[in-house]
């Protein structure tokens, strides 16, 4: 058995999120076009005298260490499902904004899932693998295959999305995060002003031809503009100074502009790595984010790190 199994995990954007009804279980149908980009957190899983964990970087002290943490509930699912005791350290290194509409929980999940399932020698089928990542969370899956794929379902009913090339993307970060709970509410209180939240009065979501073209052919213009998140004006509503946000990076020549799923990172679109980087420094400028971070995609789900060994 090895000692210590590291599990690199990207985050997502949604470059389409149409949102249908609460259902009666709660949660929302939802059609989302899930899209991997290259910020990444390191969950590194170690055998322990029991459950642990442990977080570094930016944000790390709002990220739980109890077992409300996504990370510790999936050793707890797979050592429940292979009895295998879930004695762990698990230690988070996040490079993904924390409760930022990202997936970074739902990153921490997969790759514990990977990462325990490499330690333990489990050899989950990857389908059993898929099944725990739906228990744990609507975007867990996808966290765990990358790429891009249609979600359907809540989000964890994934079908691939082909695509040409690299996309190149910047991320502006916000101070504080938002409740993805909290965001869904506000969509479903501004649907009550207008006829009604429920999946009998919401149209079924549906995804956009003309993004599955855009992504198709590689074209970033036609990605910029066939951007779209249902939750942009619930996250606008309680976040009124994301508008800010989203107007600086127009106004610095993005081509496509949204909130990031439930936010408050916002999300651009750049023709090339040259007009992100630019893009990126303009709205670190611009003051109207913590910080701005051009990332490429898409990039595969969690993956083991290989590391050369230390004498
Ligand atoms: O699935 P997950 O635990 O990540 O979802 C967190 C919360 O987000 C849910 O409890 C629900 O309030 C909301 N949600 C939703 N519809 C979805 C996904 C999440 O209402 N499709």
């Amino acid at each position: 058995m090895q000692s210590s199994i590291t599990v690199r995990v990207p985050a997502k954007v949604n470059a389409q999120l149409a949102v249908g009804g609460r259902r009666s279980d709660g949660y929302h149908g939802v059609a989302s076009v899930f899209f991997s980009v290259g910020l990444y957190d390191e969950v590194t899983v170690t055998p322990a005298d029991r459950l642990r964990i442990t977080v570094a970087g930016t944000d790390a002290a709002f990220v739980p260490t109890d077992p409300s943490n996504l990370a510790a509930r999936a050793a707890l699912l797979l050592g429940a499902r292979y009895g295998i005791e879930p004695n762990v350290h698990l230690h988070i290194d996040k490079g993904i904004p924390v409760a930022g509409g990202m997936a970074g929980g739902s990153a921490d999940g997969a790759a514990a899932l990977v990462g325990c399932d490499a330690l333990w020698g489990t050899g989950a089928d990857r389908s059993v693998l898929l099944e725990l990542a739906a228990e744990l969370g609507s975007d867990v899956p996808f966290s765990l295959t990358g790429g891009v794929a249609l979600g359907e379902g809540r989000g964890e009913r994934l079908t691939p999305v082909p695509t040409a090339g690299s996309f190149h993307w910047v991320f502006a970060t916000a101070e504080g995060g938002l409740s993805t709970p909290a965001v869904y509410g506000e969509c479903d209180r501004l649907r009550e002003l207008t006829g009604g939240s429920s999946d009998t009065e919401v149209p079924v979501p549906a995804t956009d031809p003309a993004l599955l073209e855009a992504l198709r052919t590689g074209d970033p213009g036609a990605l910029g503009a066939a951007l779209r998140n249902d939750l942009q004006a619930a996250a606008l509503s309680l976040r009124p100074a994301l508008a800010d946000t989203l107007r600086a990076g127009t106004d610095a020549g993005a081509i496509g502009a949204l909130v990031s799923g439930s936010g408050p990172t916002c999300a651009f679109v750049a023709k090339d790595a040259a007009a992100a980087a630019a893009l990126a420094a303009a709205l670190t400028a611009s003051g109207t984010c913590r910080t701005a971070r051009p990332a490429e995609g898409p990039v595969p789900g969690a993956v083991l790190v290989r590391r050369p060994l230390v004498p």
